[in-house]
C-alpha cells in the first residue's frame, strides 16, 4: 500500500505533468486511499494484440478492484520504458510491471528498482539478465513453441495439398528485432525449416510488428522474389499489410490463392481475414495478461511464493475450422 509521502509525490508528479518518456496516464490519488499502486511500462500501440493487452490491464487494475494503475506507453522505444520505470520508482509504486520492448539492456534500471524494494513483474516479453533475482516472475506466451507450431502446421498443410516434396520458397516478416516474440518465433519456425530440405527461406526482414511496415517490406519482397510460396508474418498486423501488398501486386493468397499466409496472435481481425479467405492460419498469442498479473500480485500481497516462469496455453486456428463459431467464443 502506498505511504503518505509517496501519495503526495504521485499527486505532485500528476499535477505538474512531469511524466516519463512515453505517454503516462494516472489519476491523482486521494491522500487517504488504500489502493495497490501498479506502474505498467507498456511497449506501445503497434498492433491489435497490443491494444487488447492494454485494455486487459486497464480493465483489471481499476480502483473498484483495489488498484491504481499508472500506465505508460513507450511508443516502441526502450529508452522511454527505462524512463517510465525510473518514474515509477520515484513515485514509490507498490509493483512495477514491464512488457519489455527488447530483451537486453535492463540490468541497471532493474537494480534501481530492487534497491528501492519494488517488485518487478515481467509480462508478455522476457528480459535477458544475468541475475534472475532482479525480477520477481514472468508470465507470457511460449514464443519458440508458437514458431514451431507454425512450422508443424505448414508440414501438415503441404502434405494435405500433395506438395510435401515440392520446393517451397518462404519469406519472413520478422517482429521488432531483439523482442522475445521475434527471437522465439524466428527460432521456433527455423527449427522446423531445418528438418525440411525442400523449404527455402528466401529472406527475413523486420516489419516492426506494424501493418504499414509489413506492407512496405512485403512490397519489396515481391519485387525481389517472383516465386514466393509462403509468407510467415510474425504477427497479424504485418500479415494484413502483406496481404494488401500481395493483392496490389495482382497476386492472390490464402487457401485458394498463390501464396500461403502464416501469422501469429489470432486477434479478431485475423479470424475475419481467414473467414474472407486471405489468411491461412494464425498461431495464438494470448494478450489477456491483466488478470494473470493481478493474481500474481494478490499472492505476493499475502506473502505467498509465485512460479518464476508462467507460460500461457495457446492454440492454432486455421481455415479448416468453423471460424465464425470459434470467433464468437473469444474475448479479443
Ligand atoms: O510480444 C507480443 C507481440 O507484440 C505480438 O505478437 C505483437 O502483435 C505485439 O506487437
Amino acid at each position: 500500500m502506498k505511504k503518505a509521502l509517496a501519495i503526495a509525490l504521485v499527486a505532485l508528479v500528476a499535477l505538474s505533468g512531469v511524466f516519463a518518456g512515453g505517454a503516462q496516464e494516472s489519476a491523482a490519488p486521494a491522500a487517504s486511499d488504500n489502493l495497490i499502486v501498479v506502474g505498467y511500462a507498456q511497449v506501445g500501440a503497434e498492433s491489435d494484440w497490443r491494444t487488447a493487452n492494454t485494455q486487459s490491464f486497464k480493465s483489471t487494475f481499476t480502483e473498484a478492484n483495489g488498484y491504481r494503475l499508472i500506465f505508460d506507453d513507450a511508443q516502441q522505444k526502450q529508452e522511454n520504458q527505462i524512463k517510465a520505470i525510473r518514474s515509477f520508482i520515484q513515485q514509490d509504486v507498490d509493483y512495477i510491471v514491464v512488457a519489455p520492448v527488447v530483451e537486453t539492456g535492463w540490468e541497471t534500471v532493474l537494480k534501481e528498482a530492487k534497491d528501492a524494494g519494488i517488485p518487478v513483474i515481467l509480462s508478455d516479453r522476457m528480459m535477458d539478465v544475468s541475475d534472475p533475482s532482479l525480477y520477481t516472475c514472468w508470465v507470457g506466451g511460449n514464443f519458440i513453441k508458437e514458431g514451431e507450431d507454425a512450422g508443424k502446421w505448414l508440414i501438415d498443410y503441404l502434405k494435405k495439398q500433395g506438395r510435401s516434396n515440392e520446393k517451397i520458397n518462404i519469406v519472413t516478416l520478422q517482429g521488432t528485432i531483439g523482442a522475445s516474440a521475434q527471437i522465439g518465433r524466428t527460432e521456433g519456425f527455423g527449427n522446423i525449416v531445418k528438418t525440411q530440405p525442400n523449404w527455402n527461406m528466401l529472406a527475413m526482414q523486420t516489419g516492426e510488428f506494424t501493418q504499414a511496415k509489413g506492407q512496405e517490406v512485403m512490397e519489396s519482397f515481391l519485387k525481389s522474389y517472383p516465386d514466393i510460396d509462403v509468407v510467415v508474418a510474425e504477427n497479424d498486423n504485418m500479415a494484413f499489410g502483406a496481404i494488401d501488398a500481395i493483392k496490389a501486386a495482382g497476386k492472390t493468397c490464402g487457401p485458394n490463392g498463390d501464396i500461403i499466409i502464416i501469422s501469429f496472435d489470432a486477434v479478431a481481425a485475423a479470424f475475419d481475414s481467414m473467414i474472407a479467405g486471405d489468411m491461412n492460419v494464425s498461431v495464438e498469442c494470448n494478450p489477456l495478461h491483466g488478470p494473470r498479473v493481478a493474481e500474481i500480485i494478490q499472492k505476493l500481497e499475502k506473502g505467498e511464493t509465485v512460479d518464476k516462469i508462467q507460460y500461457v496455453v495457446e492454440e492454432v486456428f486455421d481455415t479448416s475450422m468453423d471460424l465464425p463459431a470459434v470467433k464468437a467464443t473469444r474475448l479479443y
